[in-house]
């Protein structure tokens, strides 16, 4: 029946009508928070290209988290800058290294909080790339004169999961982008008996210049050349899918897509093909560019945000991996 039988602003007239119809729900039981941990006492160290951010050291990380936790966020996602740096990232699988140290601390003060350990190399290379580098002479095609070695690369990353596991991470998070990297962590974790360890892998992470902001916060800025050989080509959605596909395979529990905004279609289709969980990364550079603007007065920082998060959670996301994660979960309370 078309108008005027029909009137959809019917049921937008009261708040109570339009809550009543909602379709999708925000709380803060889907948000994770991420943090950066480096080594040191007192340290607060605040991230320029993102504002509210710090590079905390063990004690200050645990201040962050029992606040994150007090404003009912159940998750952190850890991230690790590492004092020394090498070209075979020692520091990512160091039992003293600086995520396990602060996986144990968390673990101690805040058993209910859930820490997801990423898991990458790029931090504890001298070189900022997430995985072994090989020099190569002239490859027809190839740029840059050296490569990603893939295989190499997957027996560090289960070293490194194993390491997280080991320390009592509760979710293993691989971000690299290597192929066959789930498999290879699924089978150092049960081969270990880690058996109930859930992986959520970041299954479909683009090379996006949307993570500026990160690499500065983490000081993982790749020395020479790009990620454009193991990320992804942000013009792909059905490779995105081949990819969240191998993952499911091969034993991911979650699969995330990465960054948010402009891959709002790529959630859509993943969640409608595959029914797993889903997670999404709202990156740094999305915090980066709504907080410049909120600071200058030209957007509504917190109306923005939530409107962000629940466009999210219509796409399809389960989970949110976001910088906001303690601030919504005041606001939604408010
Ligand atoms: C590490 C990693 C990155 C992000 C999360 N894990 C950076 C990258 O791939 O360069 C980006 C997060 C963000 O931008 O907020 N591989």
């Amino acid at each position: 029946m078309p108008f005027p039988v029909t009137r959809l602003r019917r049921l937008r007239q009261s708040a109570a009508l339009r809550a009543l119809v909602r379709e999708t729900e925000l709380s803060a039981h889907h948000l994770v928070q991420p943090l950066f941990v480096r080594e040191g006492a007192r340290v607060r160290r605040p991230i320029r290209s993102m504002p509210g951010q710090f590079q905390l050291s063990v004690d200050e990380l645990l201040k962050e988290a029992e606040r994150t936790a007090a404003a009912g966020v159940p998750a952190v996602i850890l991230f690790g800058i590492p004092d020394h740096k090498d070209t075979k990232a020692s520091g990512a699988y160091a039992v003293n290294g600086i995520v396990p140290k602060a996986i144990r601390a968390l673990k101690q003060r805040l058993p209910e909080l859930l820490v997801i350990a990423d898991v990458c190399l790029c931090e504890y290379m001298s070189h900022g790339h997430c995985g072994i580098v090989r020099k190569i002479s002239k490859i027809r095609g190839a740029t840059g004169g050296f490569r990603v070695d893939n295989d190499a690369t997957l027996k560090l990353l289960a070293k490194a999961a194993l390491v997280y596991a080991d320390a009592g991470a509760d979710i293993i998070a691989p971000s690299d982008m290597m192929d066959g990297r789930v498999a290879a962590i699924r089978a150092a974790l049960d081969a270990r008996g880690f058996v109930q360890m859930p992986i959520m892998s970041y299954a479909a992470k683009f090379a996006s210049a949307f993570y500026g902001p990160f690499r500065e916060a983490a000081e993982s800025a790749p020395q020479f050349g790009d990620r454009k050989t193991y990320q992804m080509d942000y013009a792909n959605a059905e490779e995105a899918l081949r990819e969240v596909a191998l993952d499911i395979e091969e034993g991911a529990d979650i699969v995330m897509i990465k960054p948010g905004l402009a891959y709002l279609d790529v959630i859509r289709r993943v969640k409608e093909r595959f029914h797993h969980p889903v997670a999404v990364y709202n990156v740094s550079g999305e915090y980066a560019m709504i907080k410049a603007a909120s600071e200058q007065g030209w957007l509504d920082e917190k109306a923005v945000v939530l409107e962000m998060m629940t466009a999210f959670r219509r796409a399809g996301a389960d989970i949110i991996l976001t910088y906001w994660a303690r601030d919504a979960a005041r606001w939604l309370r408010e």
